[in-house]
């Protein structure tokens, strides 16, 4: 006598089941600062998860090398299905003109439109309060405030006009938008991250009524070549951070591979003005 088949066999690897509404196939994500770090991490989601990508940075050669990347690995893991389509533009998001250009040639190479924008733009530093230099201030407050209000308002503007509805903008603020970190002194970059989290909040207020969904998602320390920087000119800064994180480890980054996911698709369709903190539960204790 055979054995009986097992009736709910496992599929492939690499098609695991899921929710149809967690999937973006046919979807196009821009994604501000996806030329590294946390922003390339979360233009593999997308593109994992079926969408078309557009990467805009201020480093435009890294954006060329990471979009040509992206689109060689996925093609070379998932032969049989169609290649995404990933495009690189050089931008500098705290300048209004070269943000209102760069949305002009994204809607060039992707003529179906926009869906989902990622706010990933943005740079910390470490000045104690009292000598932080004011053109270092405004820089930062430029990028990391301005960059993401401007480019949030751009993508805004063109949903309202051609009335769509379901366009999804996720901006990434920081457990420092909530608390304070320790030991670096880096005030400017909490204030300007609390900015981003009250702007997600007041945006999706004031564009619910044209069916946009803005959210934050706000981590935690995340090992990126932003942080390995600090880490790598402060070393014992390492063991001081991870002491604080109940998770007993820093983030890496495809920790927020889900979570992006699920704001960008159909999954979170009633989800708007909600701050999500991805930090190992560093900012309830
Ligand atoms: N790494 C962390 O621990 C951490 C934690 C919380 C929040 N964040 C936030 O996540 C975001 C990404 O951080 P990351 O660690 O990936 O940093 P990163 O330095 O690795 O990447 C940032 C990217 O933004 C680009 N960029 C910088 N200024 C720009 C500008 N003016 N216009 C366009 N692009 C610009 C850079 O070229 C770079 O590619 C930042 O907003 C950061 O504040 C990071």
């Amino acid at each position: 006598m055979s054995a009986p088949t097992d009736p709910t066999p496992s599929a492939p690897e690499g098609l695991k089941r899921t929710l149809p509404i967690f999937s973006l196939e046919g979807k196009t994500c821009v994604v501000t600062g996806g030329a590294r770090g946390l922003g390339y991490v979360m233009s593999q989601a997308f593109i994992s998860s079926g969408a078309n990508v557009a990467i805009v940075d201020l480093n435009g050669a890294e954006a060329i090398t990471s979009a040509k990347t992206l689109q060689e690995t996925y093609t070379l893991t998932n032969p049989t299905l169609p290649a995404p389509k990933v495009t690189a533009h050089t931008c500098d998001v705290s300048d209004p003109t070269s943000v209102s250009a760069t949305f002009q040639k994204i809607l060039e190479s992707h003529p179906s439109g926009i869906d989902v924008l990622v706010t990933s733009a943005g740079f910390t530093e470490n000045y104690k309060a009292e000598e932080y230099p004011h053109d270092r201030i405004q820089k930062l407050w430029g990028v990391n405030v301005d960059g993401t209000y401007l480019c949030a308002v751009e993508v805004a503007k063109e949903w309202i006009k051609s009335k769509k509805q379901g366009g999804s903008i996720i901006m990434v603020g920081s457990m420092s938008g909530s608390a304070v970190n320790v030991p670096q002194p880096q005030a400017p970059y909490n204030a300007s991250k609390a900015a981003v989290r009250q702007l997600a909040a007041s945006f999706a207020i004031e564009w619910a009524e044209h069916g946009i969904r803005v959210n934050c998602i706000s981590p935690g320390y995340m090992m990126t070549a932003l942080t390995k920087k600090i880490i790598d000119e402060q070393p014992e800064l390492y063991n001081n951070w991870v002491s604080r994180i109940p998770a007993g480890r820093m983030g890496n980054p495809v920790d927020l591979m889900g979570a992006v996911v699920y704001l960008a698709s159909d999954a979170s369709s009633y989800v708007t003005g909600a701050d999500l903190r991805i930090d190992g539960g560093y900012t309830v204790i």
